[in-house]
């Protein structure tokens, strides 16, 4: 077999999250007069919070906004951003993801979540995943966002497989520049796999069980 282990990006690619990143971020933005679409929202993907607003408020032409002004909008963002999360059940995880990662571990592979954001132990508590994975690397133990590979290293590290030997999915351009920077090779899906990021460009997560075998 190819790979040793897999490497989730998680919001995207695990769960549909990043449409509640939107709408957070739409909502803190309109309330700032700040334009924001789907095209600068797709920049944000695999960015941490921080380096998101900074995205952000590259359209905002009011007077400086001070650290504790960015931090404070951060959080505002991140309030809305939980409300949907509260909401979110086992229901939230899909047959075919479901389905997919039993198939990849009955596989014998190794499975690790590598994502930026610091809710994920949150989120893979409300679809039932919490405990699932071998490891789960987030934006709690890492210092530098996708692209940087921080994320994907300590997840290959964690598992004690080489990164020749991970295999990392993700939605993101971002991430899917980490995973190459890490030494990894990438199966992408959305908006990742519409732009080739990928070593593979997938329309369905199911294709991941023939691309590891
Ligand atoms: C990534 C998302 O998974 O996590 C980004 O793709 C998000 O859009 C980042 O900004 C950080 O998330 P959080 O939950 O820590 O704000
Ligand atoms: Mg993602």
């Amino acid at each position: 077999m190819k790979f040793q282990a897999i490497i989730f990006d998680l919001d995207g690619v695990i769960c549909f999250t990043d449409e509640y990143h939107y709408r957070a971020w739409k909502s803190m933005a309109d309330s700032m007069g700040i334009p924001f679409d789907r095209e600068i929202n797709n920049r944000l993907r695999g960015v941490s919070r921080m380096a998101s607003l900074e995205i952000i408020l590259e359209k905002y032409q009011g007077p400086a906004l001070s650290q504790e002004k960015k931090e404070q909008l951060a959080r505002q963002k991140n309030d809305i951003y939980r409300e949907s999360l509260k909401e979110m059940s086992t229901r939230d995880l899909s047959d075919e993801v479901r389905e997919t990662l039993d198939a990849l571990r009955a596989m014998g592979l190794k499975l690790a979540i590598g994502s930026s954001s610091k809710n994920t132990p949150f989120i893979l508590g409300q679809i039932g995943l919490k405990g699932y994975f071998d490891a789960v690397s987030d934006g709690n133990n890492i210092t530098r966002s996708k692209p940087d590979p921080e994320v994907f290293v300590k997840a290959a590290q964690m598992l004690g497989v080489a990164p020749e030997k991970c295999l990392v999915v993700e939605d993101a351009v971002s991430g899917a520049e980490a995973g190459h920077a890490g030494g990894m090779k990438v199966a992408c899906l959305g908006d990742a796999a519409l732009n080739k990021a990928g070593d593979w460009n997938m329309k369905s997560i199911r294709e991941l069980v023939d691309i590891a075998k």
